[in-house]
């Protein structure tokens, strides 16, 4: 775990570029940017990529309606998305789209690859058509009549009034949700990759069930959607689209483009490569079957099937290496619901900076939600008031407030060498590799956990010690400076364990108390009264309650 030269390709889903980010998203690039930047503070190389998701039939609608180009669309999408993970504190290395010359190149070779290796099969399928708008139609964009209870306006996939589900051909009286005409059946040639062949087969299960850990609930999943040997489940993977479409065309297909799944994930390395080009680093010593490097996709559970099947299939056979894991996390819920536009819940992450909210409270109080299961976690909004509050300003900030001017003020900022061999500060730093393999395993939870428990056990100091009443002794000067250099050094160690949590805040107090930025094993290094700290300054403030109303008031 804390083996040296480690070196790491992370990535977080790719948003869609045809809507905000909300806080269901913030859930995990937060998850996915504290495990990078604990990886960066071990001293391993780490690259961060994402980009936005830019492809499709619902991009190339919402353009047409907005009477721009799907291009001009997505460069506005871009410049919101990268904003609001600039403000959120998510620390990409390169933020890009999937509509870049990279992308098409990758997904065309790979895709011809693919080809050679006889994985691609071409076969005419019969589809919903609108013959007005002279377009295909997916099956969102085909509504009807219900069915079963006969509701009307409800989508091709599933009824909302009784929950029934079906295919898009079962509903009543349908029409297309882009021209209001009734879809007509039309066949055209689709291109598919081979899932089903026994290479494809044998690959995924031993992909999935032996060569790669995934978490168990995905790995059970991936069982039943493998199979037995023999016993084929997996379907052929449809990669194509007609005309129009906003992607990239297929190779030797006139008229036929990649669906966007195909090129989304490709999208991961076509970032990565565009940011080795600009830093001179060696893209193919990266993705070269045989490297030694580690590529870790974060996601969430719902696209579980594109990232431990498709993709590293299609990684295996146009002959890269696969991902060393894919970690999937649970969905967001809100005050124990599903996020909902009519209850404001559906919170985006600009209206979060837009009420004046510290985007430090959010990246805190998810991570004391995340752990390294698929289990949904909710944001329960009273209880986001308590913990910021009483864990990040009454136990974590507080200690430093509460030493820091004694020792600014009678010590000129002179901690005392001699209080760094405190047991106190021995047990904090002692619990350094336990709280770094709780990290190292998305176990954020219970780090945070362990650091306020040795917050509390600070706190329990500074009051047995009583430094205010010491302070009135002027025969114990000595015992001043001590107890309050063990509770800032105390905070230190404190602070470099949230680091990875709360980085502005952490290089706030990296400033404050005058030592360049803090990695990993800086845990050893105390403060020292040849450095002597600088007058505390306010960390953070505390979030009011009526901050959540108008939050949800402006989600409405
Ligand atoms: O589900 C989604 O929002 C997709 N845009 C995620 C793509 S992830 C990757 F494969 F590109
Ligand atoms: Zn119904």
């Amino acid at each position: 775990m804390s083996s040296p030269n480690r070196r790491l390709l992370v990535t977080s889903a790719l948003p869609y570029a045809n809507g905000q980010i909300h806080i269901g998203h913030l859930v995990e690039y937060v998850q996915t940017d504290i495990w990078v930047r604990y990886q960066r503070m071990r001293g391993h190389e780490v690259h961060y990529v994402g980009a936005d998701d830019t492809h499709g039939t619902p991009i190339m609608l919402r353009a047409e309606k907005e009477g721009i180009t799907p291009k001009e669309l997505i460069t506005n999408v871009w410049k919101e998305h990268k904003r609001d993970f600039d403000d959120f504190l998510i620390s990409f290395d390169n933020y890009y789209t999937t509509d870049s010359p990279e992308n098409e190149k990758l997904a065309q070779s790979i895709y011809l690859k693919l080809r050679d290796a006889g994985l691609i099969e071409k076969r005419a399928i019969e589809q919903a058509y609108d013959p007005v708008k002279e377009m295909f139609l997916p099956d969102r964009f085909i509504k009807g009549e219900c069915p079963k209870c006969g509701a009307k306006d409800q989508y091709g996939d599933s009824c909302e009034k009784c929950g029934a589900t079906y295919s898009p051909t079962d509903l009543k009286n349908p029409f297309s949700v882009v021209s209001g005409a009734t879809p007509i059946k039309k066949v055209s040639d689709h291109y598919f990759f081979k899932l089903s062949d026994p290479r494809c087969e044998t690959f995924l299960r031993d992909w999935t069930q032996v060569k790669t850990p995934l978490q168990p609930e995905a790995r059970n999943k991936m069982k039943e959607w493998v199979g037995q040997p023999g016993e084929s489940k997996l379907g052929d993977w449809d990669i194509s689209r007609d005309a129009p479409y906003f992607g990239f065309e297929i190779p030797d297909a006139p008229g036929k483009y990649f669906y966007v799944w195909l090129d989304a994930p490709i999208g991961y390395y076509a970032s990565f490569l565009n940011y080795c080009q600009a830093k001179g680093l060696d893209f193919e010593e990266w993705v070269k079957p045989d490297t030694t490097t580690e590529q870790y996709h974060f996601i969430g559970k719902d696209i579980l099937y594109f990232h431990t099947l498709f993709w590293p299939a299609t990684l295996h056979f146009a002959g890269y290496r696969t991902p060393t894991n894919v970690f999937a996390h649970g969905f967001l819920t809100v005050d124990g619901e599903k996020m909902s536009k009519s209850r404001g819940t559906l919170i985006s992450a600009h209206s979060v900076i837009e009420c004046g909210f510290n985007p430090e409270w959010f990246r805190y109080y998810f991570a004391t939600k995340l752990n390294d299961s698929l289990e949904d976690l909710d944001l329960n909004l009273q209880d986001f008031v308590a913990r910021v509050n009483s864990d990040l300003l009454g136990k974590y900030i507080n200690i430093a407030s509460r030493s820091a001017g004694f020792l600014v003020k009678r010590f000129n900022g002179i901690v005392s060498d001699e209080a760094m061999n405190n047991p106190l500060l021995t047990e904090i730093r002692s619990a350094s590799e336990k709280i770094a393999a709780l990290y190292e395993g998305r176990e954020y939870a219970k780090a945070l956990r362990m650091i306020m428990e040795l917050a509390d056990k600070v706190n329990a100091f500074v009051d047995d010690n009583k430094p205010w009443e010491i302070a009135k002794n002027l025969d114990r000067e000595a015992d001043l400076q001590k107890v309050c250099s063990v509770t800032l050094e105390a905070f230190r160690m404190l602070s470099l364990y949230l680091k990875p949590v709360l980085p502005q805040v952490v290089a706030g107090v990296e400033e404050f108390l005058s030592l360049p930025s803090m990695n990993w094993s800086a845990v050893n290094t105390p403060l020292s009264s040849q450095n002597p700290i600088n007058a505390y300054k306010h960390l953070m403030t505390r979030v009011e309650a009526p901050q959540i109303e108008a939050l949800l008031a402006a989600n409405l």
